[in-house]
C-alpha cells in the first residue's frame, strides 16, 4: 500500500511533502521518510519507524531546505517496520533516492545478481533492489536517468509506483507506475506527485493520472513528459480535480471515522442525486441504461470485491436475484483471480471497491475482461484504477473516505446496488410498478432515517462503555441483514481488536451456539421483516443459555424489546434497505468501544486503507 508524494518547484518542498504524507497516512503508517535535494545539490534522506508525526519530530533538528523532494509513508510487505526498512532508499553510491509503493516479486533474483556485482544492501525491502538496479544500468550503459529507469522497469516483475531523485539534479523527478496508483499535479512552474489526489488538491486542480507501464519525466526545464517502457511518448491528458480541501479535514470531529459516520445523511442523498427524479417516480442508473441490452440479456452476474465491499456485494446478490431474476455469485476477488473461474461471454462482472485501487479486485477485473465479460464498476474514488479499467459503472459519490474502517462507502455501495437492481428490474419487467414506486419512496427516506439513528449517538456510546470488557462478540442477522451482521463484526474487530464473528442467526444451532455464555455479548439485527418470528425463536435460544443480547429493533416491535438485554431502535424501512439502516448503529458501537479501549480508530494496527498489494 504505502503513500508516496513528491514535489519540485520554487517553494520549499518539505512542508508540502509532510502535509502530503499526513493526507496519505491512511495508506500505511509503519514508517515514514523524506529525501530532499538541498540548495547545494546534496541528497539527504531522513526516515524513521512509526507514524508521520514521529518523522516530523525528528525533522525539527534537521535541515529541511530544498525545492525538490520525495516522501513515503509505509505499509510493510518485505522487511519489518524499522528505521532501516523505511523509505526512501539510497542507491549504492548514494546518488539516487527512491520511494516505492508495491511489491517486486523477482527482487531476490535481482538482489543476488546485483550483490554479485558488488552492490551492498542495507535494508530487507524489495524496493531497494529497484534503485540499485537503476544505478547499475546508469553505470554500465552510461545512459540518462529516465533511460536507466525505463530499462530497469523492464526487468521488474510485480507492482510499483516509484519516484526517484538524483544528487546534484534540482530540476528533475522521475516517476513510474504499474498496478499501483500515481497522480501528477501540474501547478505554475511546479509539479506534485502522489499516490492519490488528496495531497495535491490544495495546490492545483490540474492532474494527470499515469497509466500502467508509463514513466513520467518531470522537469523544471522541459515540463512533464510521459513515455512508456517501450519508449513511445504518450499524450498528456490533463484532468480537472473535483475534490475540495474541506472534504479532507476532520471538520471538528475527533476522528475521520466519526465524521464519516455522521456524513451519511448527506452521502446517501449525494448517491441518489440525479438518479432518482424529484417526483420519486423513476430511478436511472445511466451506466445500466447505456448498456441496457447487455444487462437485460445477462445470463449471470459475478460480483467481485474484498472486505466491506464484499459485504455490500452479498447484499447486491440478494437485491439483484430478487428484483432482476438473474443468478448472482459473489466472490472474494483474491480467490476469484487464482481459481480459474468459469466466465462466459454474456456474463457481467461487477467490481465493488471504495478506493478503486484494491490490487485483488483490480486483478479480478483484468482476468474477467480477458475472458470477455462485461465489467461494471461501483467505486468511490473518481479516476481510480478500477474505475478506469471497467466498461461502465456507477460512482457512489460519498466523498473521500479517510478512516480505515469503511462506513459511508458501505451504505453508499448498498444504495447504488439498490438503484442498479431497481433500474434493471424495471426495464426487464421483473418487478411491478407498485413495488418499484414503493422502493423508490424508501430510498428517498433513507437519508432522514439515518439522521434519526445518529441521534442515538449518546445512547450507543453508553452501551459501548458496558461492553468494553468483552473479549468476543457475535453479530447475527438473517436475509438482507446477514451481510450487515458480517459488516458489524468486521467493524468491531478491525478498530477495537476484539474478536467478533458474524453469522446468519439460524446457523447458530449448527455450532456457534456452543460459544454462548454470560461473557459473550450477541448483537442481533431483529427488524420486523418476514423472518422476524424465526429470529425471535433464535434469540430465545441464546437467552436460554445465559447470553447477553443487544438487539437492533424497529419501533413496532413488542416482543424482542422485552427479551433483549439492551435495545437500539431504528426506523422501519423495506427489508431491501434494512442493512443500510442497521449498519449505522453498528458503526457507532464499534467506534465507541474502540475509543474506550484507547485504540487509534482512524489508523488501526496492521491495516491500511487501500490494499494495493496482494
Ligand atoms: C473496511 O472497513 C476495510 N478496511 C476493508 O475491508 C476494505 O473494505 C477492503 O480492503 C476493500 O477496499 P476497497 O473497497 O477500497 O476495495
Ligand atoms: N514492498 C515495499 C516495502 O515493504 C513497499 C510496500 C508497499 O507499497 O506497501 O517496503
Amino acid at each position: 500500500m504505502c503513500g508516496i508524494v513528491g514535489y519540485i518547484g520554487n517553494k520549499e518542498a518539505y512542508p508540502i511533502l509532510i502535509k502530503g504524507l499526513h493526507r496519505l497516512e491512511y495508506r500505511g503508517y509503519d514508517s515514514a521518510g523524506v529525501a530532499l535535494i538541498s540548495e547545494d545539490g546534496d541528497l539527504k534522506i531522513y526516515k524513521s519507524r512509526g507514524k508521520v508525526a514521529e518523522l516530523e519530530r525528528i525533522m525539527q533538528s534537521k535541515d529541511t531546505g530544498g525545492h525538490v523532494g520525495i516522501a513515503h509513508t509505509r505499509w510493510a510487505t518485505h522487511g519489518e517496520p524499522n528505521d532501516i526498512n523505511a523509505h526512501p532508499h539510497y542507491s549504492e553510491s548514494r546518488n539516487l533516492a527512491i520511494i516505492h509503493n508495491g511489491i517486486i516479486e523477482n527482487y531476490a533474483l535481482l538482489k543476488e545478481a546485483l550483490q554479485a556485482n558488488g552492490y551492498t544492501f542495507k535494508s530487507d525491502t524489495d524496493s531497494e533492489v529497484i534503485v540499485q538496479l537503476i544505478e547499475y544500468i546508469q553505470n554500465t550503459n552510461r545512459c540518462s536517468l529516465p533511460e536507466a529507469v525505463r530499462r530497469a522497469l523492464r526487468e521488474l516483475v510485480g507492482a510499483y509506483a516509484i519516484a526517484i531523485i538524483e544528487k546534484g539534479n534540482k530540476t528533475r523527478i522521475i516517476a513510474a507506475r504499474k498496478s499501483s496508483p500515481l497522480v501528477v499535479g501540474i501547478g505554475q512552474g511546479e509539479f506534485f506527485l502522489a499516490s492519490d489526489a488528496t495531497p495535491i488538491v490544495e495546490h492545483t486542480d490540474k492532474v494527470v493520472y499515469l497509466n500502467n507501464d508509463e514513466i513520467a519525466d518531470i522537469s523544471l526545464d522541459h515540463g512533464l513528459r510521459i513515455f512508456d517502457i517501450d519508449n513511445n511518448e504518450s499524450d498528456i491528458d490533463i484532468k480537472q480535480l473535483q475534490l475540495s480541501i474541506s472534504e479532507l479535514e476532520k471538520g471538528g470531529y475527533p476522528h475521520f471515522m466519526l465524521k464519516e459516520i455522521f456524513e451519511q445523511p448527506k452521502t446517501i442523498t449525494d448517491a441518489i442525486r440525479g438518479r432518482v427524479n424529484v417526483e420519486m417516480t423513476n430511478v436511472v442508473l445511466s451506466g445500466v441504461i447505456d448498456n441496457k441490452e447487455i444487462f437485460i440479456n445477462a445470463k449471470r452476474i459475478i460480483i467481485v470485491a474484498c472486505g466491506t465491499s464484499w459485504h455490500a456485494g452479498l447484499i447486491g446478490e440478494y437485491l439483484i436475484e430478487d428484483m432482476c431474476r438473474i443468478p448472482v455469485e459473489v466472490e472474494y476477488a483474491s480467490e476469484f483471480r487464482y481459481r480459474n473461474p468459469v466466465i462466459n461471454k454474456g456474463d457481467i462482472v461487477i467490481a465493488i471497491s471504495q478506493s478503486g485501487e484494491t490490487a485483488d479486485t483490480l486483478a479480478a477485473v483484468e482476468l474477467a475482461k480477458s475472458k470477455g465479460a462485461f465489467i461494471f464498476g461501483i467505486c468511490n474514488v473518481v479516476g481510480s484504477s478500477i474505475a478506469r479499467a471497467t466498461d461502465s459503472g456507477a460512482y457512489i459519490h460519498v466523498g473521500p473516505e479517510i478512516g480505515v474502517a469503511s462506513t459511508k462507502a458501505f451504505t453508499g455501495q448498498v444504495t447504488v446496488l439498490m438503484m442498479l437492481a431497481l433500474t434493471l428490474g424495471h426495464h426487464k419487467g421483473t418487478i411491478s410498478q407498485e413495488f418499484y414506486l414503493d422502493k423508490i419512496k424508501h430510498l428517498c427516506q433513507l437519508s432522514e432515517q439515518i439522521a434519526d439513528i445518529l441521534q442515538l449517538d449518546n445512547q450507543i456510546a453508553d452501551l459501548a462503555k458496558i461492553f468494553t470488557y468483552a473479549r468476543n462478540f457475535l453479530y447475527l442477522g438473517r436475509g438482507y441483514n446477514y451481510p450487515a451482521a458480517l459488516e458489524g463484526a468486521l467493524k468491531l474487530k478491525e478498530i477495537s481488536y476484539i474478536h467478533a464473528e458474524g453469522y446468519p442467526i439460524a446457523e447458530m444451532k449448527h455450532g456457534p451456539i456452543a460459544l454462548i455464555d454470560s461473557e459473550m455479548p450477541t448483537v442481533v439485527i431483529a427488524t420486523t421483516d418476514k423472518i422476524y418470528e424465526k429470529t425471535i425463536s433464535n434469540i430465545q435460544e441464546i437467552k436460554a443459555r445465559g447470553g447477553k443480547i443487544i438487539a437492533i429493533i424497529n419501533p413496532d416491535d413488542n416482543i424482542v424489546r422485552k427479551i433483549a438485554d439492551y435495545i437500539i431502535e431504528i426506523p422501519r424501512t423495506c427489508e431491501h434497505l434494512s442493512p443500510v439502516l442497521a449498519s449505522v448503529p453498528l458503526q457507532l458501537l464499534a467506534y465507541y468501544i474502540a475509543v474506550y479501549k484507547g485504540r487509534d480508530v482512524d489508523r488501526p494496527r496492521n491495516l491500511a486503507k487501500s490494499v494495493t498489494v496482494e
